[in-house]
């Protein structure tokens, strides 16, 4: 059982009506009681939740409707996230309780404060490294309009100008990360086919891949829904068309690929996680035709080329800069 819904079980008599779990981990939680649901926005933990407990956990971007009489935030690594999460939530919970917790490495005291936006707030408990924090939400504000949250930035490609659409919590919100913009420079003389942006975020080289190669078929692939919902965004401004898709690493993308090309993940909350990264290196050759190509951007400090040669082919470097290297290796 994760830490934090241990934390929450220690006080289940205050858990026993219509609850609403938002961003849950995939443990025992929504067994433990019986009567909530869960609201995700992780495709990998939804998968799972959704396997052991079918149709109690919704993944989406925007609150799942019901009637709640109480909810849980589990805090989110983003700041501006966890803004929206809270506003969401306690714009449906007038009267009512929402609780917040988290690990106090995670920045669960500075979240009690936001939490402070609708109301006295009370620490319930402190255990395991973590916090329960309850407020009773006195006057519900509006619906927060997720949309409305984004911020845009434009990108001056050689072909002509991209526009980028981040919403809270994707990657990179706002900026272009160092490492994408070293492999915006490299995406030439890639195979014709179907192109896949693995861990696409707010769709930055989706977009540019499909402005690049308009008569492949792209596809953008991630696992969190506020990336998947940036990325829509990011391809309507810019007038391009291209597949979406909700998955939990490679093994959810589609075969028969030209070639992969992604910025790939390096962290998870608050814990690093190289496993989706190194997923990719191990099975990106199962998704490839015959003479495919992967091309990412990694870290100069990430031993990734043996993994890459052991499983896909020989490994070029094609570029250095700014402490990232462009790796590029075909099946
Ligand atoms: C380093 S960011 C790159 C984002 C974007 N391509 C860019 O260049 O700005 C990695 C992305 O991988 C996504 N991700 C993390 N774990 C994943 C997984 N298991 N499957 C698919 N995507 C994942 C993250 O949500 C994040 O958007």
């Amino acid at each position: 059982m994760d830490p934090r819904s241990e934390v929450l079980l220690r006080q289940a008599q205050l858990f026993d009506g219509e609850l609403l779990l938002a961003g849950l981990p995939a443990d025992d939680l929504l067994g433990a009681l019986p009567q909530a649901q869960g609201w995700i926005w992780h495709a990998g933990v939804h998968a799972r939740l959704n396997a052991r407990f079918p149709l109690r956990s919704h993944f989406d971007t925007q609150m799942p409707s019901g009637d709640y009489r109480a909810a849980v935030l589990f805090l989110p690594k983003s700041r501006e996230l966890a803004d929206y999460l809270m506003q969401a939530l306690a714009s449906r919970l007038s009267g009512k309780p929402l609780y917040l917790v988290g690990e106090k490495r995670g920045g669960i005291e500075r979240a009690a404060k936001q939490l402070a936006a609708y109301g006295k707030t009370r620490k319930l408990d402190n255990a395991r490294h973590c916090q329960l924090w309850c407020v009773d939400v006195a006057q519900a504000p509006t619906q927060p309009d997720l949309d409305a949250l984004a911020q845009h930035y434009t990108l001056p490609l050689a072909d002509a100008e991209l526009e980028i659409v981040t919403l809270p919590g994707v990657f990179a919100h706002g900026r272009l990360d160092r490492g994408s913009a070293l492999l915006l420079e490299h995406l030439e003389d890639l195979p014709a086919g179907h192109l896949l942006d693995f861990g696409c975020g707010a769709g930055v080289l989706g977009a540019a891949l499909k402005r690049r190669y308009p008569n492949s078929r792209v596809t953008l692939l991630d696992v969190d829904a506020f990336a998947l919902q940036s990325s829509r965004l990011t391809l309507a401004r810019n007038g391009l068309e291209a597949d979406v898709i909700a998955g939990s690493g490679i093994e959810s993308a589609p075969e028969g690929l030209s070639a992969i090309v992604s910025n790939p993940p390096f962290h998870q909350g608050v814990h690093t996680d190289y496993q989706a990264s190194e997923n990719l290196l191990t099975q990106a050759t199962k998704h490839l035709i015959k003479g495919g190509e992967l091309r990412l951007v990694a870290n100069s400090f990430l031993k990734y080329p043996p993994l890459i040669e052991r499983h896909l082919g020989p490994c070029r470097t094609r570029a250095e800069a700014d402490g990232f290297r462009i790796y590029s290796a075909r099946r």
